[in-house]
C-alpha cells in the first residue's frame, strides 16, 4: 500500500505546545508526517532555520505518543511545490480562532489552484491552545513573563538565552 505522507508547515519561531498538540493528532492521520520549517525570512524570525528545526526535532523526539514516523526539515520555496516534491497527499493546518479562517481559506484556495491533487486538512486547536502564538510567547518571555506553560523546557531555555 502507498505510504500516506502529510506536511505540517509553519515558521515555528519557536515551536510551542500548541504546535505539538496538532503534530500529535496529525500523526494519527498519515503514515509519515513531515514538519516543514519555513525559512520565512519575511517574518524576520528570532531563531535561525537550523535552530527552529533542532528545537522541533528535540520536542518531537521527546513526544511520548506519536502514531507515525515524524521528521522535521527546513524548506525555502513554495509550500505546494515542496509538498509535491515530498509526494505528500495532504497539507495539515491547525485552526485556532475565527480570525485564522480568512487567511487559511485564501492560502488553501491558492494552493489548490497551483496543485489540485494535494488536499489541505484542518485540525481545530483545542481550547487550551486557542490563543497561543509564537510571537506572544517571545514577547512575554522577553518582558519577563512566565511562558513555561506554553513551551517545553528545552525551548524555554533557548528563549531565555535569546532574550
Ligand atoms: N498552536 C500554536 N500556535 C499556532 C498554532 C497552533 N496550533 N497554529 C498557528 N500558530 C501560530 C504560529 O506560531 C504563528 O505565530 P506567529 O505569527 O506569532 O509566528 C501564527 O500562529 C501563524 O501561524 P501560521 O499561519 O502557521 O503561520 P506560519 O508563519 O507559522 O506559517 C507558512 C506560514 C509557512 C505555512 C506559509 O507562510 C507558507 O506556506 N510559506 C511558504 C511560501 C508559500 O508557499 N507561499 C504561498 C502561500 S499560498
Amino acid at each position: 500500500m502507498t505510504k500516506r505522507i502529510g506536511i505540517y508547515p509553519g515558521t515555528f519561531d519557536p515551536i510551542t505546545k500548541g504546535h505539538l498538540h496538532i503534530i500529535r493528532r496529525a500523526s494519527k492521520l498519515v503514515d509519515h508526517l513531515i514538519v516543514g520549517v519555513a525559512v520565512n525570512a519575511g517574518k524576520n524570525p528570532r531563531f535561525s532555520a537550523e535552530e527552529r528545526v533542532e528545537m522541533a526535532e528535540t520536542d518531537i523526539a521527546n513526544m511520548p505518543d506519536k502514531h507515525c514516523e515524524i521528521t522535521v526539515e527546513g524548506f525555502d520555496h513554495l509550500l505546494i511545490h515542496y509538498a509535491a516534491e515530498k509526494n505528500a497527499s495532504c497539507i495539515i493546518r491547525g485552526l485556532r480562532a475565527v480570525s485564522d479562517f480568512e487567511y487559511e481559506f485564501q492560502m488553501t484556495g491558492m494552493n489548490a489552484k497551483l496543485n489540485k491533487s494535494i488536499e489541505t486538512v484542518f485540525l481545530m486547536a483545542s481550547d487550551e491552545w486557542q490563543f497561543i502564538s509564537s510571537s506572544f510567547v517571545k514577547e512575554i518571555c522577553a518582558l519577563g513573563g512566565d511562558v513555561s506553560e506554553f513551551v517545553t523546557p528545552s525551548v524555554l531555555t533557548k528563549l531565555k538565552n535569546a532574550a
